[in-house]
This record gives C-alpha cells, sequence and structure tokens, in this order.
C-alpha cells in the first residue's frame, strides 16, 4: 500500500483522510465497508419479525426505468375537498388502477428485477449485514413535504392546529387524502387533525365538525417507497364520521409528522439508500427538521447507522411508532415515502428540484466533509505541493478498491492490488469487514480520487467521494450493462462523478470455467435472461465471480489515470 502522505500544507482535508487511512491500516487493510454489500439486484432474505412472527422475504430489484413520464403524485392541496371525488378516487384506485400497477410491478420484477427465491437459499442472503440486526422490528414512516404543503401546514399552525373547526374554511381540503396512483409509492397526506393509534398501526383524520358526515372512508398502504414489497406491513389511514368518537389526545404536537417503514429491504445499503434515505431526503428535507417521524417497523441497527442523516432530517425524537401506546395529535400527517426512481431524484418532481447533485453534497455536509468547491484530493495534494519542486513528493491518486466477499468476488485480487500501484496508483484495499463507522468511513472514501468495485452495493459508498472522483465499476459477465448504468453509471454521473465501466470478457467469468464456452451462460446470456430474472440471477448475480485479466483492465487504468490529471 503506498504510504505517501498528503504534504503537511493541505491540512484540514488532508489530515482527516490520513487519520483514517491510519485506522483502515491498523486493520490489516482490509477494512470493510458494512457498506460493503452484496449487489444489488437482488436481494435479499429478511427475517421479518413482527407481530406476524417470522417470514422469509424475498428481495427484490427494481428496474432503473425512469419515472419521469408518470404521473405527478397529487397533492391534496392541489384537489378540490369534495367528498365525491374523494370516493372516486378511491374507487379509482382500489380497482383498475391497482390491477394495472401490480401488473406494471410484476413485469419490472420479470425483466429488471433479481430475487432469489426466499427459505430455499439461504445463501441468497448475500448481506453481509443483516445478523447485526437480529432483532427487526417494523416501521413505517410517511413524510410529505412540497412546497405547497409546507404552506399548508403553516396556515394549520396559524390556525392553532385546526383546533378553530367552526371557522374552517370550506376552501382547504381537510379530507385525508390517499394517493395510490404513482407505480412506486402510496402516500396519504392529512391536514387538520390528524391522530394516530400508533400500536394498531393507524392514524386517524378527525374532520372539522362541520364535515363530519356519514362517509367515512379507509385506506390501507405500505409506508415506504416500494408498494408491494410485501413484508412491508401495512398502515391504516381512516377518516372519522359524525357516528365515530375521536379518541382523546394523549399528547398534542405542533409540527408535521411523518409515518415510514425502515423494514423492507434495508441492510443492503443500496436499498438502504433507495428505498429509504432518498425517498426521506424527498419527502422530508425541505422542512428543515420541522418534523417529527414516527417510524413503523423501527429497526435499531438503522436508526444508529444513519443516525447523522436521520438527526438532521428532523430535530425530533424519532417515535417507535408500533410501541405506541398513546394518541398523538398533529396538525399534518403524512403516510408514506415518495420517491421517483431507484437511487434517483427527479428534479421536476421535487421540492426545491433536490438532484442528486444537491443529496450527495448534502450526505458530506451532513458527514462534515469538505464542501463543494474542494478538489479531488489528487488534485489538491499536488497543488499544495507545487511549490516544493520535488517530483517524488507528487502524491499518487489514492484508489479503494473494494473486493467483495461472497459473490462477484475478485478470485485474483492478490494479483490486482499490485496491477492497480504499477499504474501508478495507491492503493487502499477493502475486504468485508465491518468493525468501522459510517463516520470513518466516510473520511476514507473523500481521501480517494477513486472507488472502484464489481457491480455492487459497496459502491454505494460513492455518495462519499468528491466531485470529479472516479467512481469505476467492474461489470460482470452476462449484459450486466444495463443495471450497471441504471444502479450505479447513471446515479454517479447525476452526482457529478465521473463514471467509468470496464465489461469484462467471457473469459474473465469464473462461469466460464464452469459451463464451458459453448454454455448458453457463456454463449447466450439473452437467453438465460429470457428464461426469467431468477435465471439471471442465479448465473450472473449470485454464482459469478471474476478473475480480471490485468493486461486487459490496464488500459482502463490508464484511462482512469489520464481523467484525474485532466
Ligand atoms: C363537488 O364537486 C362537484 C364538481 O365540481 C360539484 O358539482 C359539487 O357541488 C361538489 N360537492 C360539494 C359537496 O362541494
Ligand atoms: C429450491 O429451489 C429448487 C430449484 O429452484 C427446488 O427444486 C427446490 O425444491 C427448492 N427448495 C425449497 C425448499 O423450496
Ligand atoms: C376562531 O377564529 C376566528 C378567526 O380566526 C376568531 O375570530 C374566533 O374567535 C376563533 N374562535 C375560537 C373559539 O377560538
Ligand atoms: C386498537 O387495538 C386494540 C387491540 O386490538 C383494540 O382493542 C382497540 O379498540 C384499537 N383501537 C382503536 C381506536 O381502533
Ligand atoms: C360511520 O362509519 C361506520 C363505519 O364505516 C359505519 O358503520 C357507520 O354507519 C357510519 N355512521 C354514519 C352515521 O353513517
Ligand atoms: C442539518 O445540516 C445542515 C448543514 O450542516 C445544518 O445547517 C442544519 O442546521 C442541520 N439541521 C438540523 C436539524 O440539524
Ligand atoms: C422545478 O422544476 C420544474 C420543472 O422543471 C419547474 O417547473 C419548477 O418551476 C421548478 N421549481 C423550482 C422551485 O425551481
Ligand atoms: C488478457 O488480455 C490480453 C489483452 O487483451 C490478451 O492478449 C490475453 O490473451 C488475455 N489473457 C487471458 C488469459 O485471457
Amino acid at each position: 500500500m503506498g504510504t505517501d502522505s498528503p504534504s503537511p500544507s493541505t491540512a484540514p482535508v488532508a489530515l482527516g483522510a490520513r487519520s483514517a487511512v491510519r485506522a483502515v491500516a491498523q486493520h490489516h487493510q482490509a477494512v470493510v465497508g458494512f457498506l460493503v454489500g452484496f449487489f444489488l439486484v437482488l436481494l435479499l432474505y429478511t427475517t421479518v419479525s413482527s407481530q406476524f412472527g417470522s417470514q422469509a422475504a424475498i428481495g427484490v430489484l427494481q428496474s432503473v426505468r425512469t419515472d419521469e413520464n408518470a404521473m405527478t403524485p397529487t397533492s391534496p392541496s392541489s384537489m378540490p375537498s369534495n367528498v365525491t371525488q374523494g370516493d372516486n378516487m378511491k374507487e379509482e384506485n382500489k380497482g383498475q388502477k391497482i390491477d394495472e400497477h401490480k401488473k406494471m410491478e410484476e413485469d419490472r420484477v420479470q425483466h429488471d428485477v433479481h430475487g432469489i427465491e426466499k427459505s430455499n437459499q439461504t445463501e441468497a442472503k448475500f448481506d453481509d449485514e443483516k445478523e447485526e440486526n437480529p432483532e427487526q422490528a417494523g416501521q413505517t414512516v410517511n413524510d410529505a413535504s412540497d412546497r405547497m404543503e409546507e404552506e399548508l401546514i403553516r396556515q394549520e399552525i396559524d390556525q392553532g392546529g385546526g383546533k378553530n373547526d367552526t371557522n374552517i374554511q370550506p376552501v382547504t381540503p381537510r379530507k385525508p387524502i390517499c394517493d395510490l396512483s404513482d407505480p412506486r409509492y402510496d402516500i396519504c397526506e392529512i391536514s387538520g387533525d390528524a391522530r394516530t393509534l400508533g400500536a394498531n398501526r393507524t392514524v386517524l383524520y378527525v374532520p372539522p365538525v362541520g364535515e363530519l358526515g356519514a362517509d367515512s372512508q379507509e385506506w390501507s398502504i405500505r409506508d415506504q417507497s416500494r408498494k408491494y414489497l410485501e413484508f412491508v406491513n401495512k398502515v391504516t389511514v381512516k377518516s372519522l364520521n359524525a357516528s365515530q368518537a375521536a379518541p382523546e389526545c394523549t399528547s398534542r404536537h405542533d409540527v408535521p409528522a411523518l409515518v415510514f417503514a425502515m423494514n423492507g429491504l434495508t441492510s443492503n445499503p443500496w436499498h438502504d439508500f433507495s428505498d429509504v434515505l432518498i425517498p426521506l431526503f424527498i419527502t422530508t428535507r425541505a422542512l428543515e427538521g420541522e418534523v417529527q417521524f414516527l417510524v413503523s417497523d423501527l429497526q435499531p441497527w438503522f436508526v444508529d447507522k444513519y443516525r447523522l442523516i436521520l438527526k438532521n432530517l428532523s430535530r425530533y425524537d424519532i417515535v417507535d411508532f408500533n410501541q405506541d401506546a398513546g394518541v398523538r395529535c398533529y396538525p399534518h400527517l403524512t403516510v408514506g415515502l415518495r420517491s421517483h426512481r431507484d437511487l434517483g431524484i427527479d428534479p421536476a418532481r421535487a421540492p426545491r428540484n433536490y438532484s442528486m447533485l444537491d443529496f450527495r453534497l448534502y450526505i458530506r455536509e451532513i458527514y462534515s466533509l469538505p464542501p463543494a468547491g474542494v478538489d479531488i484530493p489528487y488534485k489538491e495534494a499536488n497543488r499544495a505541493a507545487s511549490g516544493a519542486t520535488t517530483a517524488e513528493q507528487h502524491r499518487k491518486p489514492r484508489m479503494m478498491l473494494i473486493n467483495r466477499g461472497r459473490t462477484r468476488k475478485f478470485v485474483n485480487f492478490p494479483e490486482i492490488v499490485p496491477a492497480v500501484e504499477n499504474a501508478g496508483f495507491e492503493v487502499i484495499p477493502i475486504e468485508p469487514r465491518r468493525d468501522l463507522s459510517v463516520e470513518e468511513f466516510s473520511r476514507v472514501v473523500d481521501s480517494c480520487d477513486v472507488l472502484m468495485g464489481a457491480h455492487g452495493a459497496g459502491l454505494t459508498n460513492f455518495f462519499f467521494l468528491r466531485t470529479n472522483a472516479v467512481m469505476l465499476q467492474v461489470v460482470p459477465w452476462g449484459h450486466m450493462e444495463y443495471p450497471a448504468m441504471g444502479f450505479y453509471g447513471g446515479p454517479a454521473r447525476e452526482m457529478r462523478l465521473r463514471d467509468v465501466e470496464y465489461s469484462i470478457e467471457a473469459v474473465e467469468s469464473t462461469l466460464y470455467d464452469k459451463y464451458g464456452k459453448d454454455n448458453p451462460v457463456i454463449s447466450d446470456p439473452e437467453s438465460i435472461h429470457k428464461q426469467g430474472w431468477r435465471s439471471g440471477m442465479r448465473y450472473y448475480w449470485t454464482e459469478q465471480d471474476i478473475s480480471l485479466n490485468v493486461t486487459r483492465f490496464a488500459p482502463t487504468l490508464h484511462q482512469v489515470l489520464q481523467m484525474l490529471k485532466q
């Protein structure tokens, strides 16, 4: 491992990096990343122990198809608060729409998702981290916020939380409206008088006296960003009618609340971000901390691992919704998480037009990494050292080289490390371990100019890279370019990272030796994918390891080096 230290004059940035690097070295250079998980495509076997006992889960990975053209979720505040309309919507959603969406989702799963049969394959549990969190609780959280909603909340608060019922103007919609129209998520918004019965996984809307009618509406939705993920338990949202008594509030709150689930496919870092953290950012970032999270199926490991992010998105205590026996009353409450696409944000649909670039810079800020204007470490160090003339003092570009633990691992890792060093890089090899905190690990990633790994969740660490750093993704055999771009390459570009893919050839795959060059697994991957996602999953995501041809790979390293020098 290279030992060049950044010159002292690169002070604060370099210091953090150096101590982090030292920490890494102490761990036999085999650091790990809890962030180094498996793959994204897939997944996992999740043991969910909820009130329903234990259940195996099938991981599902959605396609990266963008939803830009999908309908924009309708905000309740933009709809007439007319009862009939609410009913229509409900009917429509419950009927044909759901069927359509289900079908869409199934298609997706077949085309693009790679899942693994649940109880069948324990090894499908690539998740290196799963064992960290044996206790699983369910959580659901929903959050909502776009500008219109913020405006509504402000109105509500100004009105004393909607308590002055008799003066409520019919102009503002007061009904909880659950919008089930988005292909990815369902969401409900209540403005006025929202009461939670956490232990019953229920949220009530108490209409103003004048609007109490005979009708009582009820929805049941999954409060995360994957509306068809079976093992996310549902939350019931009900509006009361004139003959139903509202439960007394045991606590009243002025801030809006969001109910969302923390279980599902979380524990794979890619899913942590794609399914929960990015949707949470979309749903609540514009509230600037002024929102309380009511988390259904709360996962203590998740709360601990991502505490910096969660604490910044909400300055209030997280409520363990399933265990909450009280009746909490809020002026505004959202159930569900908005999501635009896999590991992505569509600025046109996001509050304040947030983008993935905003998200990466936000994450870096939360982890106290250098601000946006700071160049990649290689450039910063050499700029600082340029006065010192001695060419040898120039720091080499530093690469974090991730080797996956179980699937798609580099079988010739010991050969790859020196090859990368010979190409002119300092290498920080990372193999699965999980004894570093995200905070520590983020500083190590920040100190690197390149993040290299086989297609897989370890690349999710790219959030900690600096602008213009390179993500070098090794794409396994089997027509994997599409998911490679969708899950990592595309997001990397949106976040203003430089994205380089190296697609291996058949002989670099261990499948080649295992099945032979004439087997369709090698000769005709398309035919394997056509057999269904389970086949593609099995061969290309699960069974495959990589023996990188360092000769063939050398020009890619050279290309990366040139990029960094530009
Ligand atoms: C609901 O909307 C329809 C169509 O806009 C209107 O005709 C009707 O009067 C409204 N009903 C109420 C109760 O406002
Ligand atoms: C596991 O899957 C294989 C093939 O997909 C099947 O033959 C076997 O019966 C399954 N085992 C269980 C326990 O479901
Ligand atoms: C309700 O609000 C109106 C106008 O905002 C105010 O005049 C009235 O006194 C309030 N009533 C109560 C019971 O607070
Ligand atoms: C909540 O659940 C408990 C236990 O199932 C039940 O007794 C109670 O009536 C429920 N509360 C409401 C308001 O539905
Ligand atoms: C209120 O709703 C409940 C449940 O939907 C229903 O049983 C009851 O008849 C309704 N009350 C009135 C007054 O319509
Ligand atoms: C979130 O982080 C930003 C940037 O560091 C900071 O300005 C803001 O005060 C933080 N908000 C909370 C609620 O901690
Ligand atoms: C966000 O983008 C949309 C579509 O590009 C645009 O209409 C809207 O004005 C933008 N909003 C803000 C706050 O910039
Ligand atoms: C490795 O790649 C080089 C350059 O493409 C090629 O000449 C060589 O045959 C490859 N080695 C193997 C073992 O495939």
